[in-house]
């Protein structure tokens, strides 16, 4: 049994959940339901991230306290996640004292190592980034590289910063030795021409304000947001009260990202944990963003999706589908409702809904309701061997839309079976049988291969067909092969699984 530890990026709670988390954390569920079919030891974490500037300044606004708000949109982002069946194994949220535990124990070690020193800044502020910028990667007239037309803020702060540039050369030998640790590779290069450029020390720590983790040598500091965000994923694993745990669980497999954030999880955080005497992650994998109307979705621009809008219209499978199939992982990827039904049409309600209702029907009338076994060497047996190699090799990845492409595959070719057999024209007989036997198991095999992305109506289809226990218990490879029906089990129709959308 594999252990298997997957993030999320933790999400900044000024704002409410929307369709661009979804996306990162649907991924991050669908990789982990994967490799528990396969039986690894999964610890799928995502949370909230509480402290910092931006947050100070949004509770201000809305004239509650920075905890106040941080309570009431991180329980957002759990109802989000509950209702699109996010499995995560832990929701941390930075403002919890085993947290600041963890923070307090890691920085401590860097300073303790020699690499943070206490001087005076002064430098241009995005406070929605919670980043300083320098003139040469600031935008036109001095704004935020990444918060287009937004004016950068002149601060000036005694500030610890931690010595970065020592860890150049050692970035960039890890870098060579584990070409694959970040994905996809346009962002590696990415990555390692942002080290080759040279790297600046950056702070680590604020005084203007107190919404953070003070500073174990210095109270009067508190940590730089990112640098109380970043270890949230030690602190989960158990880095400040669970050695047994956290040597278990560390280094992690994958830091799910978006492409904003790439530096400060191949760059910053992987130097920290050197200086702390602790293992870089194993991959960072960053995918682009969801654009609406060809922009990033932001609470100025007012073109915000909210995940539960979506599950209300499409079922909390149609909105994981089109996540997973759609936007493929890395590049940008435009949200359009139009295209969402377009897929949701084709893929779900055309393909597998039709499918299943297809073999349902016809085993209804002409096998007594009953499914016969399948056929050894059937033509869709060889379909099925190539169909789960390529899925699990572009969940491998991660590629989320190629293991779903991979797996429709399945879904085609036993329509397509079926078509070319028609069945449903067949007096009931042997050879009807053997063809529904076939398209059972077919189907029993899809709904195994596609439930990481749709649990809800995987498990269903397992339920219509009679078979016993749980799709999520059934285990990879040896559920995937050819046979495995025991044939005999009575079919039920039921309602559609994906009603056509208008
Ligand atoms: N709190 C930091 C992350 C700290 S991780 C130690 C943060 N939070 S965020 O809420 O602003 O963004 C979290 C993630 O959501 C980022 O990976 C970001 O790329 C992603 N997305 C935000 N908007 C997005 C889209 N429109 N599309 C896809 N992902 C998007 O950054």
């Amino acid at each position: 049994m594999a252990r298997y530890y997957v993030t999320t990026p933790i999400y900044y709670v000024n704002d409410a959940p929307h369709i661009g988390h979804a996306y990162t954390t649907v991924i991050g569920d669908a990789l982990c339901r994967w490799r528990r079919l396969h039986d690894d030891d999964v610890f799928f974490l995502t949370g909230t991230d509480e402290h910092g500037l931006k947050m100070l300044r949004a509770a201000e606004a809305q004239g509650v306290s920075p905890l106040e708000l941080a309570d009431r949109n991180s329980a957002r982002f759990k109802a989000a996640w509950d209702e699109l069946d996010i499995a995560y194994d832990q929701f941390i949220r930075t403002t919890e004292p085993r947290h600041y535990a963890s923070v307090q124990r890691f920085l401590q070690t860097i300073y303790d190592n020699g690499d943070i020193e206490l001087r005076t800044y002064e430098g241009l502020y995005c406070v929605p980034c919670e980043a300083y910028y320098t003139e040469d990667e600031a935008g036109p007239d001095t704004t935020c590289p990444i918060h287009t037309g937004r004016p950068l803020e002149l601060l000036q702060e005694e500030n610890y910063f931690f010595l970065l540039s020592k860890y150049e050369q050692r970035l960039l030998d890890f870098y060579a030795a584990n070409p694959g640790a970040v994905y996809p590779e346009s962002r590696r290069n990415e990555v390692l021409g942002f080290i080759r450029g040279g790297l600046q020390d950056i702070s680590v720590s604020r005084t203007s304000f107190d919404w953070g983790v003070p500073l174990p040598w210095d109270e009067k500091h508190v940590a730089w947001v990112w640098f109380d965000a970043l270890p949230n994923y030690i602190t989960a694993a158990g880095y400040g009260d669970d050695p047994a745990a956290f040597e278990k669980w560390w280094p992690v497999d994958f830091h799910l990202v978006g492409k904003d954030i790439i530096r400060f999880h191949a760059v910053y955080w992987p130097a920290m944990l050197m200086s702390a005497g602790l293992e870089p992650p194993l991959h960072v994998a960053a995918h682009g963003w969801l654009l609406v109307g060809g922009e990033k979705m932001s609470k100025t621009k007012l073109n915000q999706i909210a995940p539960g809008d979506l599950v209300a219209d499409f079922g909390v499978d149609g909105v994981r589908y089109h996540f997973l199939r759609d936007v493929s992982f890395g590049p940008d990827g435009d949200f359009s409702y139009e295209g969402m039904v377009a897929r949701f049409n084709a893929d779900l309600a055309n393909q597998l809904g039709n499918l299943f209702s297809r073999v349902a029907t016809v085993v209804t009338k002409k096998c007594g309701g009953v499914a016969p076994r399948a056929q050894e060497g059937s033509p869709l047996e060889e379909v099925a061997a190539e169909v789960y190699e390529a899925a699990a090799a572009g969940w491998a990845r991660p590629n989320p839309a190629e293991a779903l492409e991979a797996t429709w595959r399945l879904v085609r070719e036993t329509n397509a079976y079926l078509e070319a057999n028609e069945p449903w024209k067949a007096d009931p007989g042997d050879a009807v049988d053997v063809v529904m036997g076939d398209a059972v198991e077919a189907l029993r095999i899809v709904a195994i291969l596609a439930s990481p992305a749709l649990p809800t109506i995987s498990q269903q289809i397992w339920e219509r067909l009679s078979l016993p226990g749980l799709v999520a218990d059934q285990r990879l490879p040896e559920a995937a092969t050819w046979g495995g029906h025991p044939g005999g089990l009575a079919v039920e129709k039921g309602a559609p699984l994906f009603p056509r959308k208008g």
